[in-house]
């Protein structure tokens, strides 16, 4: 399995690969000459799949033709490691090239801290360190979970910063939209932000998904700048960590068709092939948590497709509802849907079809239905969005203060979430999510959620675009 993945990675394909015998532009016979900016810079870390893999990836501007890490449990870096190297040209009028350096590192030991530094020859990074990941001693792992954060105005950059360097996360989740945007300014936008978020991500594992910010040249920046484990595009993958695994997609094919219709079903036949392989891992990794950029429910004043009735993302494209998502994951059992997109943060009571299971003094104890959150108050430019004035029946609790949230998966029955303030100390939200059972609904879940659940009728109104009043 590991020689596979080893070859997965050695093999795939962002960007342009350059061969390892290759010749930079620079080796013209002039003893003189060499890379015009060889200096690595936007080190970060990404998940490889298990606890003992870890990604390295960095970009310099110019071909420095090797690709290494030097590593070790001291900063005498006695280990090293070397990768690949792809050439990323920018969609951008001036075709801006930027090399991308990805190595994998295996036999991480869990719980042993790692000093590290990357580049070549022609210039080094500063040294840097983590730590192999290992269960918390109170349980599971810690994520810190969030989307939507620019260059400008990133509310919670510092403290997220801070506390990825005390290890208060394991594991950062960006569920889209990043930078406003990558390829702005040639790309500089992209360059800014991969180097704000340095300090978080060469020291804890950064993973994504893609968000509408992220479509230029289709996708490109996002496809070349992150790298997600077991995928040739970062666009879809999944991982298990500890007791969860986590599932992350592209909200953003249902909504950029121009760059074709394929990725759709490739992606929904993918979603199903993964569900189906964790339900029979399910009694090692009981939990299924989803992230993706556009949310199927929210209700804030500015919503996109989550304020209509028929969400693309929760029932497919129109008129067929073809490739929907809320009964793929409803039938699988998906327990946790992590959204964005929507700048603020708004906890769901467990919901199907347009069922709210409501009616409980305990609606996240064993719940019928996938529990959803929208966590996209990170910050940017384009500030938090109010709400619409009265909360339909599936919003539990709303914020629209600068924050990102945390999530603690503990052990098989309790997922612990919260959302906190984007500076300070102040805890907005918090929830325990307690299940005994995980898999796929069976008949006294379908019961429950028909008894306490509220049914919301097609001709519900809750967003004032739609011309009418709130009267359930
Ligand atoms: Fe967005």
């Amino acid at each position: 399995m590991r020689l596979l993945l080893l070859f997965l990675f050695i093999s795939c394909a962002y960007g342009l690969q350059l061969k390892a015998d290759r010749k930079a532009h620079w080796q013209t016979g002039n003893p003189n000459h060499g890379p015009f900016y060889g200096q690595p810079e936007q080190v970060h870390l990404s998940y490889g799949g298990d606890p003992s893999r870890v990604i390295v990836t960095w970009l310099t501007f110019d071909d420095t033709l090797s690709t290494t890490v030097e590593y070790g449990e001291s900063d005498n870096l006695d280990l090293s490691a070397n990768g690949n190297c792809s050439l990323f040209v920018d969609g951008g009028q001036r075709q801006t090239k930027r090399y991308i350096h990805r190595v994998m590192l295996e036999n991480i030991k869990a719980g042993v801290k790692y000093y590290y530094h990357v580049g070549s020859e022609f210039g080094w990074s500063s040294i840097f360190t983590f730590v192999g990941l290992q269960p918390r001693p109170e349980g599971g792992y810690r994520f810190a979970v969030y989307g939507d954060m620019g260059n400008i105005n990133a509310r919670s950059l510092g403290k997220i910063q801070k506390l990825s360097q005390k290890r208060d996360f394991d594991m950062v989740l960006h569920v889209g939209d990043f930078a406003y945007d990558m390829y702005e300014k040639e790309g500089r936008f992209g360059d800014e932000f991969m180097r704000q978020i340095e300090p978080i991500a060469a020291y804890i594992p950064y993973m994504t998904v893609v968000g509408n910010h992220e479509e230029a040249y289709n996708f490109s920046h996002y496809i070349n700048r992150f790298y997600m484990p077991d995928s040739d595009h970062s666009l879809f993958y999944s991982f298990d960590i500890g007791p969860v695994h986590v599932v992350g997609f592209s909200s953003e094919f249902y909504f950029y068709t121009k760059y074709g219709w394929d990725q759709i079903g490739n992606q929904w036949n993918w979603l199903l092939k993964d569900l189906q392989k964790a339900e029979k891992n399910r009694k090692n990794v009981p939990w299924i948590v989803t992230m993706a950029h556009k949310p199927m429910y929210c209700s804030d004043f500015y919503a996109d497709d989550c304020k209509l009735y028929e969400s693309i993302i929760r029932t497919g494209l129109p008129m067929t509802h073809a490739y929907g998502l809320e009964n793929l994951f409803y039938k699988y059992g998906v327990d946790l849907e992590l959204w964005a997109h929507e700048h603020s943060y708004e906890r769901m009571f467990p919901v199907f079809n347009r069922t709210v299971y409501n009616g409980t003094k305990e609606p996240y104890v064993d719940p019928p239905a996938p529990v959803h959150v929208v966590t996209g108050s990170a910050g940017c430019q384009e500030q938090v969005v109010p709400f619409v004035k009265y909360p339909p029946p599936w919003s539990a609790f709303r914020s629209s203060l600068y924050g990102f949230s945390r999530m603690q998966v503990f052990n098989a029955t309790h997922l612990y979430f919260e959302q906190v303030s984007a500076s300070g100390d102040e805890l907005i939200d918090f929830f325990w999510i307690v299940k005994n059972r995980h898999g796929r609904p069976n008949q006294k879940d379908k019961l429950k959620l028909a008894k306490y659940g509220t049914q919301i009728p097609m001709n519900y109104c809750h967003h004032e675009s739609h011309d009418c009043s709130n009267s359930l």
